[in-house]
């Protein structure tokens, strides 16, 4: 992290989890589990049915609210979709985008980039994903396979508007597997994402924007992840489901750092 010139983001990935009821109750225990002060940006990004609950329960908080996918078209027939505007109707700031597992759905680059630029065009925080799968990283290509989800995600995106975007590194291997890739890793790879971002736009943009890591990061591994410097927090799965965990991981955010 590096609090000086960007903001430390903790973010929940709830996937496919929880009923609207159970995400009422995760929020009464989240809040009360939650300290004052001065925190790092708080999402957590639900299922789209659990969203009107999860906006209700943290009105007066700074937890934002998010959704886990949006269309890229304002409207018309796309069965089943949803577009941004609805999901900020709906009280969201956040979207993540080109999760792998949707990429796994057949989501290619190209969707990704039109999405991120109709979340930023509908005033949402986008969290773009990228990364890599085990195969790519045994063929030491890791590198070149981020910095062109990078370039192709980011396509059209405006100087004005990069800052808005966050960034998430999520290797493929470590979702859902309680394998983690070592601080060492994470940070290697976010700093090369931070050297994109710096080649496309510019130095200052670079050193302004948020990029986190996500893949079985837990409230173990959380404060080393986090201590290492172009990583500003975390994208959680499995243990955002539960308050005592999530809350957890957000006071290894609030650890003191260079
Ligand atoms: P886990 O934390 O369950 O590994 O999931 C990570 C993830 O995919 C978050 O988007």
């Amino acid at each position: 992290m590096n609090r000086k010139y960007r903001k430390t983001v903790i973010a929940g990935n709830w996937k496919m989890n929880k009923t609207p009821s159970e995400t009422k109750e995760f929020m009464t225990n989240f809040k009360a589990m939650m300290h004052t002060g001065r925190w790092c940006d708080i999402a957590l990004c639900v299922p789209a049915v659990c969203i009107p609950a999860a906006v209700r329960a943290m009105r007066e908080t700074r937890v934002g609210i998010g959704a886990e996918n949006c269309n890229a078209n304002a409207s018309g027939a796309y069965t089943g979709e949803i577009a941004t505007n609805m999901l900020v109707d709906a009280g969201c700031k956040y979207v993540i985008i080109g999760h792998s597992e949707r990429r796994a759905m057949g989501e290619t680059d190209a969707d990704v980039n039109a999405k991120v630029l109709a979340a930023l065009e509908a005033g949402l925080t986008p969290i773009m994903c990228c990364g890599e799968s085990l195969e790519q990283r045994e063929a030491d290509i890791t590198n070149e396979w981020i910095a062109m989800q990078i370039k192709l995600g980011l396509k059209g995106v405006p100087e004005d508007k990069i800052r808005k975007v966050v960034i998430a590194y999520e290797p493929i291997w470590a979702i859902g597997t309680g394998r983690t890739a070592t601080p060492e890793q994470a940070q290697e790879v976010c700093e090369g994402i931070r050297a994109v971002v710096r080649k496309l736009y510019s130095s200052k943009n670079a050193r302004a924007i948020s990029i986190l890591y996500g893949g079985s990061m837990n409230e173990k591994n959380a404060y080393e992840l986090l201590a290492k410097p172009d990583i500003d927090g975390g994208l959680i799965g499995g243990a955002s489901l539960v308050p005592e965990k999530f809350v957890q991981i957000i006071e290894a955010a609030n650890q003191p750092t260079v």
